[in-house]
């Protein structure tokens, strides 16, 4: 069935440049397939605008037969899938390079004929040939990506938080905050945020967009929004090393609430405090926001840790290694150690059996394909799960998605693959 369908791979490029009109037309499919109402032109180039700002790569697959008279016609792509290349925090202060999958659309009436899973396999394969050890993206739902070895690597939740008098931070404040225009964000978003980069696991280097949705400069409805407000956090040497940008939503909205659109600090202190003067706006008793920490340093600087109300807890970010050799070496590792993997892969790209010897904190990795005894047996997914230490892999073995053949090795795993402090990803692609 796939013969019928012609896929064609092409750069983003922005109003006035050669092939505009077939990345229009890729653009309107995928909103179409996230059933946002009609993009208006003006959104539509705005978003290839930032689109080429970051280098995507739009793949669609298009009807190659004839077209069903009256249908949209051949040139609007049936499916979509986008691909673009940033960095990953592999933990302590190391990254690797990530190709991000995203946009991901099949036309209904095109569905379940293997769209997805041609594309999906071409693109990694490509990846992989061009020495991209890893891919990642985050899902629609939760059934669509393990079995092409993606697995959960990090998670993340929505908070309400009662800021009223019960909020009490147990914090002595070292910087200021203060209030700025908006529209600085345009400039300073990009520098704070690569601090935080270089710090956290999980990170994901953030898409062009995200200035302009922080700044308010361009939200998700493809419009300005003026009602975002942000604030900046000085610390050492009065730089800025952290922000957050929120908007209020109205004197209808009970209790009166603040949401935050972002919230970005390079440091413990900037991060409480940005807090405190949330808490502190006055005429507002809740904060809330959807993409904070599990594991929340908020939650044990709080007098009352119940003011955060979190009942949503989800997986943000999967990944899927496509080198094993270069995906392990690449990491640092806080203890020595020999582990024996013998990793299956269903779509056949990293399976094998590898041997990871850890010296130092540095990593060598070897075939051991013939002869040696696996400690532990486990799917590419399940490896990408634990890779960046949020995932255990003592709790993987009792689910039995990791088979262990040396008592205790799912432990050891769990200690190699510690990262320095809490995974968490901010960026949403
Ligand atoms: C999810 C979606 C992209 C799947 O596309 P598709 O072309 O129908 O998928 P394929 O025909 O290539 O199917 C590949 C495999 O995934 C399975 N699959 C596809 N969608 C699935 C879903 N939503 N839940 C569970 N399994 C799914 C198929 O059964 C098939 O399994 P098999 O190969 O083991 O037999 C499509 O349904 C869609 O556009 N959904 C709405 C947008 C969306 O959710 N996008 C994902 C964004 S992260």
């Amino acid at each position: 069935m796939s013969g019928t369908y012609e896929i064609r791979r092409f750069d983003a490029v922005s109003k006035g440049d050669p092939g505009f009109a077939e990345a229009e037309n890729w653009v309107r499919a995928v909103a179409f397939g996230f059933h946002e109402s009609t993009r208006t032109p003006e959104h539509v180039a705005k978003s290839l605008d930032t689109y080429k700002a970051d280098r995507r790569v739009l793949t669609g697959a298009y009807q190659a037969g004839e077209v069903a008279p009256g249908s949209l016609p051949a040139d609007v792509p049936v499916a979509t899938f986008g691909t673009l290349r940033k960095t990953l925090n592999i933990g302590f202060g190391r990254t690797l390079d990530t190709q991000l999958v995203t946009a991901v659309t099949v036309r209904t009436s095109h569905r379940r004929r293997g769209l997805l899973r041609r594309m999906m396999s071409e693109d990694l394969d490509m990846a992989r040939r061009d020495g991209i050890p890893m891919a990642a993206l985050t899902a629609s739902e939760g059934s669509i990506y393990g079995r092409f070895g993606y697995g959960v690597a990090s998670f993340e939740r929505t908070v309400k938080v009662d800021t009223t008098a019960r909020f009490v931070l147990n914090h002595q404040s070292t910087g200021i905050v203060e209030v700025a225009d908006s529209k600085v964000l345009l400039d300073v978003a990009p520098v704070v945020f690569e601090r935080v980069h270089r710090v956290t696991p999980g990170s994901i280097g953030r898409q062009e967009w995200y200035r302009q949705l922080a700044s308010g400069s361009l939200g998700r409805d493809g419009k300005e929004d003026p009602a975002v407000k942000v604030a900046l956090h000085y610390g050492a040497g009065n730089t800025v090393d952290g922000y957050v940008s929120y908007r209020f939503l109205g004197w209808d909205t009970e209790p009166h609430t603040v949401q935050v659109v972002d919230l970005v600090a390079a440091t413990s202190d900037a991060y409480l405090e940005l807090w405190q003067f949330l808490a502190a706006i006055d005429l507002v008793e809740r904060v809330t926001w959807e993409e904070a920490p599990l594991d929340d340093p908020l939650t044990w600087a709080l007098s009352d840790p119940r003011c955060i109300d979190s009942s949503d807890s989800r997986d943000m970010l999967w990944l899927r290694i496509l080198d094993v050799v270069k995906a392990l070496e690449a990491r640092h590792y806080q203890v020595d150690g020999r582990l024996v993997l013998a990793v299956l892969d269903p779509l056949g790209l990293s399976a094998g059996t590898f041997a990871l010897t850890v010296s130092g904190g540095e990593a060598a990795v070897e075939r051991v394909d013939t002869g040696e005894e696996p400690d532990l047996t486990l799917d590419v997914s399940a490896l990408s799960s634990i890779y960046l230490g949020a995932v255990c892999p003592v709790t993987l073995e009792a689910a039995g998605r990791i088979r262990e053949h040396r008592q205790g090795a799912a432990l050891q795993a769990r200690g190699l693959f510690a990262v320095e402090r809490a995974t968490h990803c901010l960026t949403h692609f």
